[in-house]
């Protein structure tokens, strides 16, 4: 067993924990605060292959492991939850469907703008009925000649606002259920009949664009299908698997930069003449924050290995997502108590990181979900 990093991933781990240290934490409250996209951390990260860091190189990507990927979400997410999420998006949800299933052509035309960081991409699957029942999707693309007619509405779609390009979940017919799902790449720039519809007011990650997009008789050239029909919905489930380690690693990220702010409050803060660090109240649960997140990241870095590896991860891979999210939100909740009144006022970072963590434990997955996908492989029902 091989706990230590190889050399490269070591050094793009230190890359990109230095970039986000000096160019992304000094401006992450202003971007909370203003809930702007932070377009040029998007270019600067597009130019040092984080945005497609498992991408092959062909394909304008930094060619690295999922190992890789973990590790330098989690520095990015450290520094700003809003970036780690675009970043996740950009690298999983949307990239690894092209990656895996997209022809030659596809992978040139779609993949590479996204992962060589010119453009951003989004993956829309959520409906307003369709949220963890993933397969009774109503959005329909029915074939016309040589194109897709789309119809529907996808709502809280992670850049959906700001993306050039999308994987698109539709059904050819609901009555068919999950085996009606396809996937199309739309090009959201050059198609008629698409617009974004109402930006979503959220509680955290507020410099990531939440929106809806609505398809109204969108024409898609039919050479945009990811696969062939009757795949769909498996393709999402995998690209959902490879994502859930995107999302984990994102919670880690926010669970750490708690931990290290409040230990550093810890040692600076005074009171009854002694650091508050000093009281035992305080070091346990400095210790469960740190112990919890180093448990979270190693489970995210064994299902990339596995990943990595061509083995099977979907179980680990949900396991890894459901418990960072939990230790994220422990985690952030007890930074907070360690400000004491500080850690509710906006004034430090803490109450930021509280409203940032919450959402890791809803999207990509819903942790009950994750906790299903885990069960019903124990249980062997699938
Ligand atoms: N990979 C490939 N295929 C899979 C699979 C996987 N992980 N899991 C199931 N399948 C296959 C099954 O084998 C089955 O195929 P067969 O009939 O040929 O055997 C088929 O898919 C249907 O499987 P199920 O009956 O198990 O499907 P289900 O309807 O019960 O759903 C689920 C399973 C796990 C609950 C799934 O619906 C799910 O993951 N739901 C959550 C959706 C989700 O994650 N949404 C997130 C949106 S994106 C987002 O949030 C991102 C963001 O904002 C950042």
């Amino acid at each position: 067993m091989q706990f230590a990093p190889t050399e490269e991933q070591k050094m793009v781990r230190e890359m990109v924990a230095k970039f986000a240290e000096t160019q992304i934490k000094p401006i992450a409250a202003e971007l909370d605060r203003t809930h702007r996209h932070p377009e040029e951390i998007c270019r600067q990260l597009g130019e040092m292959g984080i945005m497609g860091v498992a991408v092959p190189t062909d394909y304008d990507g930094a060619g690295m492991d999922n190992v890789t990927y973990v590790m330098a979400l989690i520095e990015i997410s450290k520094a700003c939850a809003s970036c780690g999420v675009i970043t996740s998006v950009n690298n999983s949800l949307y990239g690894y469907p092209i990656k895996a299933f997209g022809t030659e052509e596809q992978k040139k035309k779609f993949l590479a703008p996204v992962a060589g960081g010119l453009v951003e991409g989004c993956y829309a699957l959520t409906e307003s009925g369709a949220g963890s029942d993933a397969g009774s999707l109503k959005c329909r693309a029915v074939l016309k000649g040589d194109k897709y007619i789309v119809n529907g509405t996808k709502t809280f779609i992670t850049n959906g606002n700001v993306a050039r390009y999308c994987v698109l979940a539709a059904t050819t017919d609901p009555a068919l259920g999950y085996k009606g799902v396809i996937n199309l790449i739309v090009d959201l720039k050059e198609t008629p009949g698409f617009s974004v519809g109402k930006i979503e007011e959220k509680m955290g990650i507020l410099a990531s664009g939440t929106s809806e997009l609505v398809f109204e008789d969108a024409e898609v050239p039919a050479e945009n299908l990811l696969g062939t029909p009757g795949q769909g919905f498996k393709q999402m489930l995998s690209g959902l698997d490879a994502g859930r380690s995107g999302i984990g690693s994102q919670a880690v990220g926010i669970g750490r930069a708690a931990l290290e702010d409040a230990l550093a409050y810890a040692k600076e803060r005074v009171q009854f003449g002694k650091p508050i660090a000093t009281f035992e109240a305080i070091q346990f649960k400095l210790a469960d924050m740190a112990t919890e997140l180093d448990a979270a990241e190693l489970l995210l870095l064994r299902a990339a290995w596995l990943e990595d590896n061509h083995l099977d991860f979907e179980k680990e891979a949900a396991m890894a997502k459901y418990y960072a999210g939990d230790v994220a939100m422990r985690a952030a909740i007890e930074g907070v108590q360690i400000f004491g009144g500080y850690g509710y006022v906006k004034e430090y970072p803490a109450e930021r990181h509280m409203r940032d963590a919450k959402i890791t434990q809803i999207y990509e997955g819903t942790n009950e979900i994750q906790r299903i996908v885990v069960a019903r492989k124990l249980i062997g029902m699938r």
